[in-house]
């Protein structure tokens, strides 16, 4: 059983916070995934290659490696190399996003769904079947995301969010402070393996995510 909120001080007995004071060997993206990379203008796969504390695609990828048969949200498609990154296995993608900024040449997986549709003003577009999301709007001001959070706990969603670029400003910092002491939920700082920008895992109380899911050295 967990207590209390997940602290970035490690001081914490949550599932997710020792998830992550372990050595990490985290699945990257799988060839298959970066041979639907686009080329041309829209080439960011340096990105995506990036290893985990410089970017995020890989905790992405494994993240999603650990589930089978789950509904993964993606909140900001943008050029799509998220959904991509959480796509592969059985697990089904939704993707959603203001604008279609999608480039012709990347060549997303059936299993990815992308929608368009403001989860601001419309929370029902976030299915409350999904075990994983990944939010990622811009501009990132601290407080869409505050709005998304609210809207997750007051519709009562037992899942995982990975929140990017928590430390990208100042609004994005007062976000994170404000989650990490939210009674509802237990919030992680995982930047160490994530985005070097900031990336946090809010757990909604979930229990998808063990301890066994996670490979040591
Ligand atoms: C930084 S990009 C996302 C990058 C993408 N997740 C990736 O890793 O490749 C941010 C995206 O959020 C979208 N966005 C902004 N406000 C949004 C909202 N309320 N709902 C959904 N998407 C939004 C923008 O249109 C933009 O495409």
């Amino acid at each position: 059983m967990r207590s209390g909120n997940i602290c970035d001080n490690g001081q914490n007995n949550a599932v997710i916070s020792h998830l992550f004071t372990m050595k990490l060997d985290l699945h990257p993206p799988t060839d298959a995934l970066l041979d639907k990379l686009p080329g041309g203008c829209h080439d960011h796969s340096q990105y995506f290659k990036l290893p985990p504390g410089q970017e995020h695609y890989h905790l992405l990828a494994h993240l999603a490696s650990q589930l089978h048969d789950s509904l993964i949200v993606d909140i900001g498609t943008f050029l799509g190399y998220s959904a991509l990154a959480l796509s592969g296995g059985s697990n089904k993608v939704l993707s959603l996003d203001i604008i279609d900024l999608k480039p012709d040449g990347l060549q997303l997986p059936d299993s990815v769904e992308c929608k368009i549709g403001n989860m601001l003003e419309d929370d029902t577009l976030f299915p409350l079947t999904a075990t994983l999301a990944v939010l990622d709007v811009n501009p990132h001001d601290g407080l869409k995301e505050r709005t998304v959070v609210e809207q997750l706990i007051g519709r009562k969603w037992n899942g995982t969010l990975v929140c990017d670029d928590i430390h990208l400003n100042d609004g994005m910092r007062s976000f994170w402070d404000w989650a990490k002491q939210l009674p509802e939920v237990d919030a992680l700082d995982v930047t160490n393996v994530g985005h070097c920008t900031g990336t946090g895992i809010i757990d909604f109380r979930s229990q998808h995510f063990h301890t066994d899911c996670f490979h040591t050295d």
